[in-house]
């Protein structure tokens, strides 16, 4: 086969237009060769299952999937019943990005809320925390919240707990969407346990895509008490059950086993950073959201972005004018120095 594209290229239109990093390649090419158990008996997703325990905690359980709006549907079937709907963020991928998957392949309302800054809020979540017991409604049972949100901002652990401990005071779960969760954990400079399970998340969707891997996320159980006990059986019928498992799992084994997944999240978030502090600097560059993790939302002058889109491709976020310039685990500095100076220049003629 020819390659068909340049392998040098660069942009900042997505964590996922990003390739392979290398050590997750060698991992898929370590579990290569020989037959192994299909659907999760394989020695690699039995380590999986050792690795997720050290990160999470002794009672969580990995469930390895194909994609995230996969990740997510299961995550929340598994957590609801059948009259079941879930409070979200109204900028949350499950609510913006996932079609009519929730409601479809799920079987579950949403309740979505308007925020500032994509992060929910116990306050927030109180407008449509109600109706518990009538029969009209669709019962709000999930709250699901973004880490690191699509806007780019961070939950400290403290708003992770608080929100936590209203849902459970409610009897609700608290799912957590963690495409980015790596970005989150580095950003903090915490463990990943600590914004989740010891922040009382009941249920997750770790990310693995955006962070380096070829493709595969990983739903973590935290809380079985508070969930489905037929997950397995979910998994299937959402048809997210990998026959060859091995090599999703493989991935996140190079993940966690000597801290890729941090390095990967140090570098994107480091890259946004400075990619951050030089857009300060430019005049008529004004920031839609704070850049805590990878993802930087600017505003800028008319005509720039379409101008600078002929060094970069990015993508417009919204109608007020809004681009979204997201950083990857193999971002580097002459990227960013590279688009940072066509937006000077652009801004500067504009
Ligand atoms: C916040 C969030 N959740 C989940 C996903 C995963 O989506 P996909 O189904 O494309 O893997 C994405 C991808 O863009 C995302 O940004």
């Amino acid at each position: 086969m020819n390659r068909l594209h340049n392998s040098q290229s660069h942009s900042f239109a997505s964590d996922n237009y990003s390739g392979v990093h290398p050590e997750i390649m060698a991992a898929i090419a370590q579990a290569n060769g020989g037959h192994v158990g299909a659907y999760g008996s394989d020695p690699y997703t039995a380590r999986l299952q050792e690795l997720i325990k050290q990160q999470f905690s002794e009672a969580a359980e990995a469930f390895p999937v194909f994609n995230g709006t996969g990740a997510n549907v299961l995550s929340l079937q598994a957590a609801l019943p059948r009259w079941g709907a879930v409070i979200c963020a109204q900028t949350a991928h499950i609510n913006q990005d996932e079609s009519t998957a929730p409601q479809a392949v799920g079987g579950f309302k949403l309740w979505p809320l308007a925020t500032t800054d994509g992060k929910l809020t116990p306050e927030l979540i109180a407008q449509e925390a109600h109706g518990f017991g009538f029969e009209h409604r669709a019962q709000p049972l999930v709250v699901s919240l973004t880490q690191s949100t699509e806007l780019g901002t961070v939950y400290t652990v403290d708003e992770i707990r608080a929100i936590a401990d209203y849902c459970h005071q409610l009897g609700m779960v608290v799912h957590m969407d963690g495409a980015r969760l790596a970005n989150a954990a580095a950003a903090l400079g915490v463990p990943l346990r600590e914004i989740t399970t010891d922040a009382g998340v009941d249920i997750l969707s770790f990310g693995g895509t955006k962070n380096g891997l070829l493709l595969g996320e990983c739903v973590v159980v935290l809380n079985p008490q508070r969930l489905s006990d037929g997950m397995k059986y979910l998994r299937k019928l959402n048809m997210q059950l990998a026959s060859k498992m091995r090599f999703i799992s493989a991935q996140f084994i190079a993940l966690l086993e000597e801290g890729l997944w941090l390095r990967n999240a140090q570098n994107a978030n480091a890259m946004a950073a400075r990619l951050s502090e030089g857009l300060r600097q430019i005049k008529g560059v004004s920031f839609a959201y704070p850049p805590e993790a990878n993802g930087v939302f600017v505003r800028l002058p008319a005509g720039v972005a379409d101008q600078v889109r002929g060094h970069t491709f990015f993508y417009d976020w919204d109608e007020q004018g809004t681009v979204r310039l997201m950083c990857s685990f193999d971002t580097q500095v002459q990227h960013v120095d590279d688009l940072l100076q066509a937006i000077k220049t652009a801004c500067a003629a504009a």
